[in-house]
């Protein structure tokens, strides 16, 4: 079987020069004499490997140096838990926008610590959309403030963010990062687990500002303290490190492309192809509001009901896969985050309108 267009959600595709890459090195790795998988993350070779993923991540966003980056295990889920009990210690409390199944997770973890206020959410709306912050009541002694960014399984993005007085805006950015430069310096975290836009699972990157790497109880684990990953460079304990080296494989393949300014643009192009289809036809329904469109997840579903699994089936025949729309939400669901190549996009769009012809 040739390799398809995998439009899945998470994992995800990876460039192929990156997957080529890793397969030229895969049993002996720059004359190491052995896999990266075999290495002790302690060599050198390794050490460099890790340092020069963290330098080209720091690069791309133009991290500043008051920020520590940390590639951690335990997914973004994880973060859930790490959040407030490292910067949920001051006052106790935080705020939440509520956009989707990934915000309510993070709501019900960080309930099990601190209080939690929502401040506003589209659950009355399937959560189709953004809700307005322009009005939010931001409590300034709120520990931190909290979004996801982008809603992996409903299709929607944040484009701005609220001034939150100084509270620390933390985000989830597992399912848009790296794909458009951001102001690393509007944020107190930004987490994301790899396997999405930067590799195969089990590496998850915190972007973590230093004054927030502050003193935590006694009674929370070490493994669970920022502290502990920062003061040991990802390395207190075995870090997942052939995630990190793929993951540092696409961080040089976003460089040489052109950073993210370049994928910014490629990934406008890409959702641009699609809404604009979209918008041109009653065939199929875009559900979510436009100005709340996300660039990576975009979801539709056909206007008659009973054609989503024909369209799901057809498409996979011809080389498409992994459109089916999350459960909660049915239809269709085209991820198209940074390694999908346009090609793949302009394919799907094709095929889209040889159903819809096929079908009216
Ligand atoms: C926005 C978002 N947050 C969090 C997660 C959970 O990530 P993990 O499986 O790495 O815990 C996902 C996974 O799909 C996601 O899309």
């Amino acid at each position: 079987m040739e390799r398809v267009y995998n439009f899945s959600a998470g994992p995800s595709t990876l460039p192929e020069e990156v997957l080529k890459t890793a397969a030229s090195e895969l049993v002996n790795y720059q004359d190491a004499g052995m896999s990266v998988m075999e290495m002790s993350h302690r060599s050198a070779a390794y050490s460099k490997i890790i340092e020069e993923a963290k330098q080209d991540f720091i690069d791309l966003l133009s991290i500043p140096d008051n920020y520590e980056v940390l590639f951690l295990q335990g997914g973004a889920s994880l973060q859930f838990a790490m959040i407030p009990l490292n910067i949920g210690t001051k006052n106790k409390k935080a705020q939440f926008i509520n956009t989707g199944a990934w915000s309510k997770k993070a709501i019900s973890e960080a309930k099990k610590f601190i209080d939690v206020e929502v401040l506003a959410s589209s659950e009355d709306d399937t959560f189709s959309y953004i809700p307005d912050l322009s009005k939010i009541d931001i409590d300034p002694n709120s520990d931190y403030f909290y979004i996801t960014s982008n809603n992996t399984i409903y299709g929607t993005e944040f484009t701005s963010l609220p001034d939150t007085k100084g509270v620390p805006v933390v985000a989830d950015m597992s399912s848009n990062i790296l794909s458009k430069p951001i102001n690393v310096s509007d944020y107190g975290i930004i987490f994301a687990g790899a396997q999405k836009n930067m590799g195969p699972a089990g590496m998850t990157v915190v972007i973590i500002r230093k004054d927030l790497i502050g003193e935590v109880p006694e009674t929370v684990p070490t493994m669970l303290k920022y502290s502990t990953h920062a003061e040991n460079d990802s390395m207190f304990n075995t870090p997942p490190t052939y995630s990190i080296y793929v993951a540092g494989l696409v961080f040089k393949w976003l460089k040489e492309n052109g950073g993210l300014e370049a994928i910014e643009k490629i990934n406008t192009e890409k959702a641009d192809l699609l809404y604009d289809y979209l918008d041109s036809t009653d065939f199929y329904v875009a559900p979510v509001d436009k100005a709340s469109r996300s660039k990576m997840n975009v979801t539709f579903i056909c206007k008659d009901d009973a054609l989503n699994a024909d369209f799901i089936k057809e498409a996979a025949a011809q080389g498409m896969v992994n459109l089916k729309g999350h459960r909660s939400v049915g239809g269709m669901r085209a991820s198209i985050y940074n390694a999908m190549p346009v090609e793949g996009v302009q394919k799907l769009v094709d095929f889209m309108k040889a159903f819809e012809a096929k079908h009216s």
